[in-house]
């Protein structure tokens, strides 16, 4: 899970660094949480989970990666987008809003769930030759 991870954080990314200078040229500073959001549980947050998962592989080929990687990409776009279209006067969708932002909890929480089960130090070569002594 981790190169798609960072590979989608890269395109979060983009879409908030735009949003940044939408804001600053438009000056409709309003739309700040938006842009902080992506930049931050889009971007900063999904490539430092991608990165972990590169260096950790065995949080990274987990089943608890798979569903943190569905509920953060699920949520995420479901908050972000409701989010804008509250803040672009579009209508109440704070109930969106929030169906989203359960959504991208939860992820969080599966993400933390997964780093304390699978995320340790790779065994020293000599107790992996010891554990393979063990085994034959
Ligand atoms: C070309 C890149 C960027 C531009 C043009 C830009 C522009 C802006 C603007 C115009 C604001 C609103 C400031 C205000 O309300 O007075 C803002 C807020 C913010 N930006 Fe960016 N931004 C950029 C990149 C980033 C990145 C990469 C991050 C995070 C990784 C980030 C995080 C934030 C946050 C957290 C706020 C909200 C600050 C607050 O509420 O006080 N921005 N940005
Ligand atoms: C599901 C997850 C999250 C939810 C539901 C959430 C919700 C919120 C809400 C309601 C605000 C106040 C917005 C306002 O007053 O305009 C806020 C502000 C902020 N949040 Fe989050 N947040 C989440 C995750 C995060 C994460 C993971 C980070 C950082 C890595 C973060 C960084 C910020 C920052 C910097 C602000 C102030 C920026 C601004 O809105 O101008 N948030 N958040």
């Amino acid at each position: 899970m981790g190169p798609r991870l960072v590979k989608i954080a890269s395109c979060y990314f983009i879409i908030g660094v735009f949003f940044g200078m939408f804001m600053s040229i438009t000056h409709h500073m309003e739309f700040a949480s938006v842009h902080a959001h992506l930049n931050l549980v889009g971007w900063v947050s999904m490539a430092l989970a991608g990165l972990i998962y590169s260096v950790f592989s065995k949080a990274g080929a987990s089943k608890l990666a798979v569903w943190h990687f569905w509920c953060h990409n699920i949520g995420l776009p479901i908050m972000m987008i409701a989010l804008a279209l509250l803040v672009g006067g579009a209508g109440n969708t704070e109930p969106i809003i929030a169906v989203g932002g359960i959504i991208t909890t939860l992820a969080v929480i599966l993400f933390v769930i997964n780093v304390f089960k699978h995320v340790s130090l790779p065994s020293s070569p000599v107790d992996q030759e010891k554990a393979y002594r063990a085994k034959n």
